[in-house]
Formats: structure tokens, sequence, C-alpha cells
């Protein structure tokens, strides 16, 4: 007979006992199993023994977070500059709405009007005092309270990692672990819009992304007249491995620097450095090379070439032209070549750093790739068709499955009742090593992809935990026990502290020679593979023991 050993960790679990909500049952269910780690991690709990405390045996990294005590990092320059001028443009923006409201002519009820202007001021009141306690060395608990409950995903695991950081005497915006107050910021502020009601459904960085989307016609027409070349080589490509393999290198390069335009950063680029950094063609490309400093090119494409009709998964990162790029690079995938026929896309269920892919911005993608004139002026008739012709293909691909996005594309912010379920791990402030402690079911669920793509800086972090790992450490180890549960593939260009799979000496010379900037002002990559077949220890969950 087989026993399979069932943890606390399955979903099912909690549902007979308390017949909640699914979302409830999540938060509680993960408080729970917080509390475990919590009290295991203190061995102070015996009690707790009778738990198969294997499956809680999260990831023990060797190395502290990093955090803005150290004040020559970029966290501290995030929690000091780039943050305040973030919160200032959601109070410009929410001005600047009930300034037009009370001003222009609107298709609104007045009484909807009205209730959206007080929304609007009540989250300005908040996001004031939130500005004026970062700055002042305040607890993470804005007066001293946890968050409420505001009925949408993760406020029982944020509410325990506040409890936790405070009790370790690490509960303050200086003192707390960037990783965990930046997420959490970020979830604070989704909490004043759905408290507010009437804005809800109000996403305060949407215009921002619509007005940098609409200026990368450019790079969005280029890369559709290449799209447009390949599709008339297609016969000859698709049979033949060694073309296959130079355009599978710029596809995935031109993707990876796609990725260094996010608008967090806009706080130190201007648009058009962003323009610049979008140029790509094949030279601009050739001449960032030198600029990635680990390389698994190689390693990921042969690994590809073993695969067939295969499934390939995109954690997005952020809207506008890198979207676009990922899109791109999903359509060269399962359209061109035998090793891939289908894609799933990963948004983000809240506004979240800044310019992260959402369900409603997935959405409005195609239908600003199919309006002519959403880009100004068309470089030329040619470009205006090879974007229609790419961008028809695309919607065509939503309808028919090809492409998919992993939550229903109508998912509205927050994800409500459960419909974003297989989203709302992106948003807790947890890194990846424990994924599958954390949300069995999308680990499961990404097992069944031959190939995940973590795109940019913020799942860079998560993946290896935002730790001071030496830069020489090997991204498999930095990524802990989440490697081999998929072939894992990051695209990051540097935004932040945390590098790994770079020589020493190469880092230690760029630390010095360029004032450790190298690290996060998105000039230099990274791209690191890791395989399934790269050796873990098994997780209880999946042994089975014959008796
Ligand atoms: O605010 C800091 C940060 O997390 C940086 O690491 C990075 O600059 C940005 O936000 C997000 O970058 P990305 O969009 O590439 O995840
Ligand atoms: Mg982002």
């Amino acid at each position: 007979m087989t026993l399979r050993i069932i943890s606390l960790s399955s979903p099912l679990f909690l549902i007979p006992i308390c017949g909640e909500s699914s979302a409830k049952m999540r938060s509680l269910q993960f408080a729970i199993q917080h509390l475990m780690v919590s009290a295991k991690k203190a061995e102070s709990a015996p009690d707790f023994d009778f738990v198969d405390h294997h499956t809680f045996q999260m990831f023990d990294p060797p190395y502290p977070p990093w955090d803005p005590t150290d004040t020559k990092s970029f966290s501290y320059d995030t929690l000091i500059r780039r943050w305040p001028v973030i919160l200032t443009s959601i109070i410009d923006n929410l001005y600047r709405m009930g300034h037009d409201l009370a001003t222009q002519p609107h298709e609104l009820s007045p009484i909807v009007a009205e209730e959206r202007i007080a929304a609007a001021k009540g989250i300005i009141e908040k996001i004031s005092k939130l500005k004026y306690e970062m700055g002042r060395e305040k607890p993470l608990l804005v007066s001293g309270r946890p968050l409420a409950d505001d009925g949408e995903p993760s406020i029982g695991l944020y509410n325990q990692e506040l409890a936790a950081l405070e009790a370790q005497g690490k509960g303050t915006w200086f003192t707390a672990p960037w990783l965990f107050a930046e997420c959490y910021l970020y979830r604070l502020v989704r909490s004043y819009f759905i408290e507010s009601k009437a804005l809800e459904n109000y996403d305060p960085f949407v215009s921002q992304k619509i007005d940098t989307f609409q200026k990368s016609g450019n790079g969005v027409y280029q890369l559709a007249s290449t799209m447009h070349e390949i599709e008339v080589e297609k016969g000859n490509l698709i049979s033949d491995p060694t073309k296959l393999s130079v355009l599978f290198k710029e596809m995935i390069q031109m993707c990876l620097w796609g990725n260094a335009t996010d608008l967090s950063l806009l706080t130190h680029m201007t648009v058009e450095d962003i323009g610049r950094l979008q140029s790509v063609g094949r030279e601009a490309q050739e001449s960032r090379k030198q600029f990635i400093l680990h390389d698994d090119q190689e390693a990921v494409w042969s690994h590809v070439q073993t695969l067939k009709d295969a499934r390939v998964d995109i954690v997005l990162d952020n809207s506008g032209f890198e979207l676009f790029t990922d899109l791109v690079l999903a359509d060269f995938l399962v359209t061109y070549t035998p090793y891939f026929s289908k894609a799933v896309f990963h948004p983000k269920l809240i506004p979240w750093f800044v310019s992260d892919v959402t369900p409603p911005d997935f959405l409005a993608t195609f239908s600003s790739l199919l309006d002519p004139s959403f880009f100004g002026s068309v470089p030329s008739e040619e470009a205006k068709e090879h974007l229609k012709a790419m961008a028809t293909r695309w919607s065509n691909y939503i309808t028919d499955g090809t492409f998919r996005l992993s939550v229903p594309t109508d998912t509205p912010l927050g994800g409500k009742g459960g419909v974003g379920r297989s989203a709302e791990f992106w948003t807790t402030p947890y890194p990846y090593w424990d994924m599958q402690e954390r949300d069995q079911e999308l680990w499961k669920d990404l097992r069944n992809s031959s190939l995940v793509i973590f795109k940019g800086d913020l799942n860079y972090r998560k993946l290896t935990g935002d730790i001071r790992w030496p830069a020489s450490t090997p991204f498999e180890r930095a990524i802990g026990p989440l490697a081999g549960s998929f072939p894992i593939l990051s695209l990051r260009t540097n935004k932040a502290d945390v590098v790994v799979g770079v020589d020493q000496g190469v880092a230690d010379e760029l630390d010095e020679a360029d004032n450790r900037k190298w690290r996060y002002d998105g000039r230099y990559a990274l791209i690191s593979f890791v395989p399934k077949t790269f050796s873990r220890p098994l997780h209880m969950d999946e042994m089975s023991y014959e008796v």
C-alpha cells in the first residue's frame, strides 16, 4: 500500500473544518504556516511537534537581506529619494483626476463624480501621512496599526510578517528588509484605494503606463517589421536550427533589454533615455552584449532544442514596451519554432512597482496595438501593416488559447473572490525559494511548463531573496530550493543591489570603479538559467512511502 504524506500546505486541509471563503481560508492557512515557521525558527514551540516539520523547513539564507541600514545601498536611496517621488506622483495623479472631474465635462453622474473626488481627497491624506512617517524613521505600521482586512489577498501574511519584524526590532522603514518593505508599500497603498470604495478599481499608475507606451512607437514598429521579415522566411526557418539559434538569441536579448525601461526608474531617467534603451536593432544589441555579465543563452538554447510543442510561461514584469517585447518573444517561440505551441503569461493583481502588468493592462495592450492612432506618427504604411498583422495574430492567439493569461483576462484589479487565485503569490512579499510550500498550486502548475521565464529586476530579487550574496554565488544556489523545480530562465537588467553569478574580481572592480552604480542603473544585465534536471533534495510532499 502506498501512503501519501499530506501536509498543512495542502489548501484542502482547512476547508472542511471552517467552511470559510477560499480567500480567507488561504490567509488563515498562510498565517498558520507562518506561525509554524516562526515558532520553529525560534525553537520555542514543542507544541507544534505534531506537524510534519519538513513541510515547514523554509529556506534559511546564509546572509542578511539588503536593507537601508547600508546607506551606500540602492535600498537606502530608494527609501529616502525614490519612494517619496513615487508617492508624490500618486498624489499628483489623484489631484489631477479630482480637478478634472470638478472642472471638465465628463460622463459620470454628479453623485459618482463627487464620491470619487472625496475618495481621492481621503487617499491623498493617507499617502501624505505615509510619506511623512516613512521619512522620519517611523514604524511600518502607519499610526501603529496593522493592515485592516480589505477583502483582498495576503493581508494576513503581511500582518504576520510585520509582527515578526517588529519582534526582531526591524519594524521601521529604515530597518526592515528592503524587499519586504517595498512589497508592503504597494499593498498598503492598494488598501487605501480599496477602502475608498469609489476608487477601488482605479490604478494610479495607469496613465503613466499608457503615456510611456505611446512614446515607444519607434521600437514597436521596428520589431513588428522584424517579425514580418521572419514571417517571410518562415518556411526555411522552422527546419534550420542554425538560423533558429541566431534568431532565438536575438529574441532573448531583445526581451532582456525590454526590461531596462520600467517606470519606477523614471525617477532618475528621462523619457528620451528610455527611448535610447528601447533601440532594438541588431547593432544596438551587439554593442550591449559586453554589458551582459552572466550569459546562459547557450544553455537555454540547448534545453529548448530538446522540446516539441511545449509550454512556455512568462512571469511578467512591466506593462507597455516590456510587455510588448514579451509578446514578441512568445510569438517567435510559438509561431516560428517547433519547440513551443503555448504561452502562459503571469500578471500582478494590483498596481505594483509602478509599471507592472495587471490583467486590465494586458487586455488594453491588444486594443492599443490594433489602434492605428495609438502611437501617433506611423513610420510607413508597410510598418503599419506589419504591426496590424502581428497584433491580429496575437488577438487570435488569445481567442484560441495559444496565448493565455494565468487568470481570466477580465479579472478586475485585486482579483476578488478568488478569481485571481493563480496570481496571488506574485504580490506577496515572499522570496521564491519556498514557492512549493507557500503556493503549492502555482508551483505544481509551473511544473507543467517547459520553460518559465522570470522577467525583470523584482522577480530576480525574489528569486535570489534579495540578500547579500557574494557576487560569485552561483545562481542555482541563490535560488535555494526552487532550483530544479522547473526550467528557470531569468532575464534581468540590474536595478538593485543583489547580484549573483558574476566573477568576484569583475564585481569588485566594478564596485570600485563605478561606485556600485552598475548594480542598479539598468546598464548591465544577467541571463541566468537553471534546468529542471538540476538535482535538489526531494520535498516531503513529493515522497511516497511503501508500507
Ligand atoms: O524600487 C526598486 C525596484 O524594485 C528596483 O529593484 C527596480 O528598479 C524596480 O523597483 C523594479 O524593477 P523591475 O520593473 O525590473 O522589476
Ligand atoms: Mg516592474
